[in-house]
């Protein structure tokens, strides 16, 4: 039906009309251009992986805390791609390419519902402020994401062993994968090793078995560290030799999510059939073969081991994370004061990230022909895209509680790597029940 409005209205309010109806077509024209122009502007992400990537094959860093050390990244350097990928389930839905939507109801879990959350990333309580980066959830671009449903999970995991197998950010992760099943039933310890690294927790209810795997460089690495966690002297990796404190548990394993990463940028001198063969940063000991070299060959020897192992569960590779840290590193002061996620593009992976991203998806791509010939269930996590834009999820100065009482001068150490929980990391349980349950 349409409205003469000529009939009732008033000259003089015509002529308002008439321009108000103007203005609106205008603003909506303005704000059009703005969207298209927007729009035009992030997917830096499609851009592919660089042909020849400038491999360090040596790499001398000037200072080398553990682990956390970073170059600066490069400019007019292009975002590390998504479409380099493998397909995941066929291509029909890429998980990890995607956006941070707003999330109202917010985290399943707090800090009083869980006890499993560390203290350095009980941000809540050591008096994070702000608490908007609790409210976000991850949309893949072309599909929905269900929530990690915890009862689902549970159900479907009766009687099944998991491990997370990797270093303190598969731990990060355990809390978390913890917090969000014990919003349903609590687990209880079962087993934990002398230094609470390895641990490992049952769900009576549902026989469903838990366990985390210290194991940072999946081989085998002797770590020399004083009682603060300060290396004391180089590591010792054997880059052909698998850690047994994984491999002697796998058999035993239906679900697995190996990771590995940051430890291989420490000063270390690399061995092959016992022999050293080279090493990294090692204040010219041995000859220096850059950390990829070693990244590289333990990667492999890992994937090799799960592509030809006859393995009936399902084996999930989670790519390495980047940290936040801006205006410093680790060592020198860098903060992540970001309340909000990022856009595609705002954030690069710096040199080192990407060194190793390049080398993970590369290896994981060779090996999973293997794989498949074997009948092994072999999936990339890739948590790499999404966790890069979240520089506001990570503890800060607040991985200690109250740090601004208790330095007055400020100067807080801050943890821009790890994550606070509740938080950005949750998402990866979403992703892992989209990958393992409904799937
Ligand atoms: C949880 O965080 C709140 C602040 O939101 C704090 O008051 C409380 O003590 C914390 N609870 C626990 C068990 O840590
Ligand atoms: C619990 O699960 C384990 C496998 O993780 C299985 O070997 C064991 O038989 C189960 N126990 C019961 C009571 O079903
Ligand atoms: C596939 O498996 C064979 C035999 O174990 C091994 O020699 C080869 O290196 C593997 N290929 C890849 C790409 O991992």
């Amino acid at each position: 039906m349409k409205l003469n409005w000529k009939l009732w209205l008033p000259q003089k309010h015509r002529q308002l009309l008439v321009k108000f109806a103007v203005a609106v077509l205008l603003m909506g024209l303005a704000l059009r251009l703005l969207l298209v122009r927007s729009t035009d502007i992030s997917p830096e992400l499609e851009t592919p992986l660089p042909e020849t990537p400038r491999l360090p094959q040596k790499i001398v860093a000037v200072e080398e805390p553990p682990p956390f050390v970073e170059v600066e990244a490069q400019e007019n350097e292009e975002q590390v791609s998504q479409t380099d990928l493998p397909e995941i389930d066929g291509g029909k839905c890429d998980l990890f390419n995607g956006e941070w939507i707003p999330n109202p109801s917010g985290p399943i879990y707090t800090n009083k519902t869980c006890s499993f959350i560390e203290s350095h990333q009980n941000c809540i309580r050591n008096g994070r402020p702000d608490s908007e980066y609790l409210f976000w959830r991850w949309k893949p671009r072309r599909c929905e994401l269900p929530k990690f449903d915890a009862e689902r999970f549970l159900e479907m995991m009766r009687n099944k062993a998991w491990a997370l197998i990797g270093d303190s950010i598969s731990r990060n992760h355990v809390q978390s994968l913890l917090c969000m099943l014990s919003t349903v039933e609590k687990p209880v310890e079962v087993f934990h090793d002398k230094e609470y690294k390895s641990r490992r927790w049952n769900f009576p209810t549902y026989n469903l078995t838990i366990s985390v795997i210290w194991s940072p460089f999946l081989v085998k690495a002797t770590i020399y560290e004083d009682y603060n966690g300060v290396s004391t002297s180089e590591v010792k990796l054997h880059v052909d030799k698998l850690d047994k404190k994984w491999t002697s548990l796998y058999e035993s394993l239906d679900y697995m999510i190996i990771s590995t990463g940051k430890w291989f940028l420490k000063s270390s001198i690399y061995y092959e059939k016992n022999e050293v063969v080279g090493c990294h940063y090692c204040q010219n000991k041995f000859e220096e073969v850059g950390f990829d070299y070693a990244y590289r060959k333990a990667l492999r020897e890992a994937m090799n081991f799960v592509a030809a192992s006859n393995h009936k569960g399902m084996i999930l590779f989670r790519t390495s994370t980047p940290d936040h840290f801006e205006n410093g590193e680790w060592s020198s002061g860098g903060t992540c004061k970001r309340k909000l996620p990022a856009k595609a593009g705002d954030f690069r992976l710096k040199d080192l990230h990407r060194i190793l991203r390049k080398i993970e998806l590369e290896e994981f791509r060779d090996a999973t022909a293997n794989a498949t010939t074997n009948g092994v269930k072999m999936k990339l996590l890739d948590v790499n895209p999404l966790s890069l834009l979240r520089p506001d999820g990570h503890p800060g100065p607040y991985r200690e509680y109250h740090p601004f009482e208790r330095h007055k001068d400020g100067n807080v150490q801050n943890d821009c790597l790890h994550w606070c929980l509740p938080g950005a990391i949750d998402s990866w349980n979403d992703l892992i029940m989209e990958m393992v349950v409904n799937s």
